[in-house]
């Protein structure tokens, strides 16, 4: 993102897309593009815009107000840098720029305008499912959450990117029906996984292997996958969610292995 060095929004929103991080979500748009068997031009920019979204999460996620953190991809968080006000407005301006993204990203990629237009809404219903899961999680404080409600808010805070990723994925290659049904079940499989995996790493891995500061869930008192079943029994619901996720795309045959590699490495993922 080239931006004026003399704008610190504009900075601010660099430094949220463009500090790091493992891209999950963007390379999941290309890869779910790629195995549905289409080699042309790959949808870059609507892949960006799903970073770009999930990038402003980050940055609303790290605040004071709600997880305080102080370092985030190996470096001091947007709002230690540059202030609340500016980290707050960055994430903003990033959300409205993913729709722009998102559009010319769509018309790129050669999808019809309909498609272009439902997508383009989905994305705000995404953001605000994002929101809400966001501000459940925050509220989870209890210690004897099951895991239906457990699950039900992880697959806002996290499984809807993963699924909305999946979606267009899907659309730029020009498919839907049943391909799209079983890549899209494979996603909010594979999200709260994802999600089931960070609150594992946040008690197993160093801040060097994350970028993030060890422990702070338990440290905000916070109800996770871990504090509910333990490492053990996180680890083997992650174990179990992936292979559901593997199970939905089985019919779909040999052309979806890279999504296989993809789930083995949510699953077993050390950073
Ligand atoms: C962290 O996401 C937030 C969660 C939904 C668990 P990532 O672990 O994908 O963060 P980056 O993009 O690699 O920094
Ligand atoms: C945040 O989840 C996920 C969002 C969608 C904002 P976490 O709070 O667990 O993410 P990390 O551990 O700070 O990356
Ligand atoms: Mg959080
Ligand atoms: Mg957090
Ligand atoms: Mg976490």
């Amino acid at each position: 993102m080239a931006c004026d060095r003399q704008d610190p929004l504009a900075l601010a929103m660099q430094q949220a897309v463009c500090g790091g991080g493992k891209r999950m979500r963007p390379v999941f748009v290309l890869l779910v593009h790629e195995v549905l068997g289409r080699t042309g031009r790959q949808p870059v920019d609507v892949a960006c815009a799903v970073e770009m979204i999930h990038a402003a999460s980050l940055v609303l996620d790290d605040l004071p107000c709600m997880d305080d953190a102080a370092i985030r991809r190996g470096r001091p968080t947007l709002h230690r840098v540059w202030g609340e006000a500016t980290a707050i407005l960055a994430a903003f301006a990033l959300l409205a720029r993913a729709g722009e993204v998102l559009r010319s990203g769509l018309v790129a990629a050669g999808v019809a305008p309909a498609h272009r237009d439902a997508l383009t809404a989905r994305l705000a219903q995404v953001v605000e499912t994002l929101c809400r899961g966001q501000l459940l999680d925050l509220g989870l404080v209890e210690q004897s959450c099951d895991l239906d409600r457990l699950e039900a808010v992880h697959a806002q805070k996290t499984g809807a990117l993963f699924a909305f990723a999946a979606e267009l994925g899907a659309a730029c290659a020009g498919v839907w029906g049943e391909e799209r049904e079983a890549l899209l079940a494979y996603a909010r499989n594979l999200g709260l996984a994802f999600q089931v995996k960070d609150d594992l790493l946040d008690v197993t891995a160093s801040q060097q292997q994350t970028g993030k500061a060890q422990g702070r869930d338990a440290a905000l008192g916070r109800t996770t996958f871990v504090s509910v079943f333990g490492v053990e029994g996180a680890q083997a619901l992650c174990d179990e969610l992936i292979a559901t996720a593997r199970d939905a795309i089985a019919p779909l045959g040999g052309a979806v292995a890279l999504l296989t590699e993809f789930a083995d490495y949510v699953r077993t993922r050390a950073a």
